[in-house]
């Protein structure tokens, strides 16, 4: 089902060398200390900085986009490059990248890099495609379907982003959500990482994955099953360059500190990189002051991070929520607080200020090993 809505209440690189080469610092290293932006702290580290944005608050918000070259060097469309996006109806000249062009703009006017989000997914699939798949009589048939979205895509924006999210959320819990899992078995990621390399061999292909940063049984089994898939798709020699680690943190639970630490620990053995790539804290179930939570939710940030950077391979990091003004967690009342207060996820507050958590991510930074 088609979730995505543009609606609602909401208001680097093939190489570490890459980003550092290619990015106009939007943030000056000369600055005081505490003016220093934090792409140009994680620069400093060999690393990059960035956030996700949206064409309506790009287009609605000069603050908004202010903010985000004041700390941003590089971003990645919230929704615009997703399937249901580019591709609303079954016609293949139906492909629409008007949206996504629009982000390009912004980061080619601002020396920004930008990061390819997302080709495969269970979610943010058109009900057209989720039909026509569904109906596939030949596992040929299904895959030459997921080839050719892969394939239109992926050449369409070849050059214009450093990586690819080229598979999202491959490990959960009940696998049998996903139509190519269904359809295809596991072979469906070998597939669509093979053509993403072969339609932008600059790129780096990335396997994004949610829930394996926090102290919790489901997060348990989903970073044990997250390395057996990573092995199972490294000796077939699936081209996968870097996991990207979401960090949809909750603010309600501790970080699992040592098993996070041994994921790491054991993607790094493999040969691949790390991105966190989604970075935010759900406080639906925080309680506390408002300074009490804020302080809570970047101790959480700071946990998380402080393990990630200590990691050489780990290459940066992007926030999801940039400020609590706009957050996907906004769109989903379930997501909302029971006393009625606004959600906090983000890095800076609706009013631009930077809070508790974005000191988190900058010393975090400063703390971070040179690449
Ligand atoms: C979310 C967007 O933020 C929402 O606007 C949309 O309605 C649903 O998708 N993991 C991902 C992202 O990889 O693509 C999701 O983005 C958030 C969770």
């Amino acid at each position: 089902m088609d979730t995505l809505d543009y609606s609602g209440r909401r208001c680097f690189l093939k190489t570490v060398g890459a980003v550092g080469a290619a990015v106009a610092l939007p943030n000056s290293v000369d600055a005081a200390p505490d003016e220093i932006g934090l792409h140009a702290r994680a620069l400093k580290k060999g690393m990059f900085f960035g956030c996700s944005v949206s064409v309506p608050v790009l287009r609605a918000d000069p603050r908004f986009r202010a903010a985000v070259l004041k700390d941003c060097g590089i971003v990645v469309p919230e929704n615009e490059l997703k399937w249901s996006r580019v591709q609303p109806a079954p016609d293949r000249s139906a492909l629409n990248f008007t949206f996504a062009d629009y982000i390009y703009k912004f980061v080619q006017q601002n020396g920004l890099q930008l990061r390819g989000h997302t080709l495969v997914w269970s979610s943010g699939v058109p009900a057209w495609a989720q039909r026509q798949m569904g109906d596939m009589k030949s596992a040929t048939a299904a895959a030459g379907f997921l080839q050719m979205h892969v394939a239109d895509v992926v050449r369409a924006w070849r050059g214009r982003v450093v990586h690819w999210d080229v598979v999202n959320e491959p490990v959960a819990e009940d696998a049998k959500s996903s139509i190519w899992l269904d359809k295809l078995g596991e072979a469906y990621i070998d597939m669509a990482f093979q053509v993403a390399r072969e339609n932008d061999p600059g790129a780096l292909l990335v396997l994004n994955q949610n829930l394996v940063e926090m102290d919790d049984s489901y997060q348990g089994s989903l970073r044990k099953k997250l390395l057996l898939l990573l092995e199972r798709l490294l000796k077939r020699g699936v081209p996968v360059d870097a996991v990207g680690i979401e960090a949809h943190l909750s603010g309600d639970l501790k970080v699992a500190v040592k098993e996070y630490t041994s994921l790491l620990r054991e993607i790094e053995r493999m040969g691949l990189k790390v991105i966190v790539t989604e970075l935010d804290v759900w406080d639906g179930r925080m309680s506390g002051s408002v300074a009490e939570r804020d302080k809570a939710a970047a101790q959480v940030v700071k946990d998380l991070l402080d393990i990630s950077f200590s990691f050489k391979n780990c290459l940066g990091a992007l926030a999801w929520t940039l400020t609590d003004l706009y957050s996907w967690y906004h769109e989903t009342p379930k997501k909302w607080r029971q006393d009625g207060e606004i959600n906090r996820p983000g890095l800076l507050d609706s009013n631009y200020s930077r809070k508790a958590m974005w000191n988190a991510v900058a010393s975090a930074f400063d703390a971070a090993p040179v690449r």
